[in-house]
């Protein structure tokens, strides 16, 4: 009977974390060498996060031409960094003592982590189409768009 309380209760925590999905999508890190990779990998999305914002932040400064090719291809780029992102973000690296900018809340606000992925990925979604339309005078606004969604999750989880 003790036995049958016991495997009822187990039941009971699977269903409750299968259906609180956003829980499942992080793991914590096994060991520390698993934490370090998994950091270095995160760091490795952030740079081609970032190799893709840098010359899209230069035209809307005006610093560089705008040019609506690079334009469409990097916010492509963007949108499917975004994609990754969760994957990549997932290993929880708290307990382990990683070279990072990751602050603790992601781990604990998973499902608000998400959503500010989600808000780079329409953004990125918005320019390729306001790109692909050609009217330069909406480039800028819609790179201001995707640049604050970059902001917006840096003001939260990134440490500076
Ligand atoms: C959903 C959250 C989120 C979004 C959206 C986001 N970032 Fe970050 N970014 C982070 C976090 C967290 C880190 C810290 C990673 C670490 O140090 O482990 C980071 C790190 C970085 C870094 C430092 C990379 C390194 O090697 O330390 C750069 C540069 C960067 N982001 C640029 C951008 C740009 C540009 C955008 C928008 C196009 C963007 N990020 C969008 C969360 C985000």
């Amino acid at each position: 009977m003790k036995q049958l309380l016991k495997t009822g209760l187990m039941a009971a925590v699977v269903v409750t974390s299968l259906t609180t999905g956003s829980v499942l999508a992080q793991e914590a890190a096994m060991n520390e060498k698993h934490a370090k990779a998994a950091t270095k990998y995160r760091h490795a999305l952030y740079t081609l996060v970032a190799s893709n914002m840098g010359p899209l932040g230069g035209m809307a400064k005006g610093a560089i031409p705008f040019n609506q090719e690079v334009i469409e291809t990097n916010a492509m780029r963007l949108e499917q960094l975004a994609d990754m992102m969760a994957d990549y973000v997932k290993v929880d690296t708290r307990k382990f003592d990683v070279d990072t900018e990751a602050k603790d809340e992601i781990w604990e606000n998973w499902s608000d982590f998400e959503g500010k992925i989600s808000a780079l990925k329409s953004a990125a979604a918005n320019l390729q189409t306001v790109a692909a339309a050609g009217d330069e005078s909406k480039f800028a606004q819609a790179i201001g768009k995707v640049g604050g969604t970059c902001k917006s999750c840096h003001d939260d989880y990134k440490a500076d």
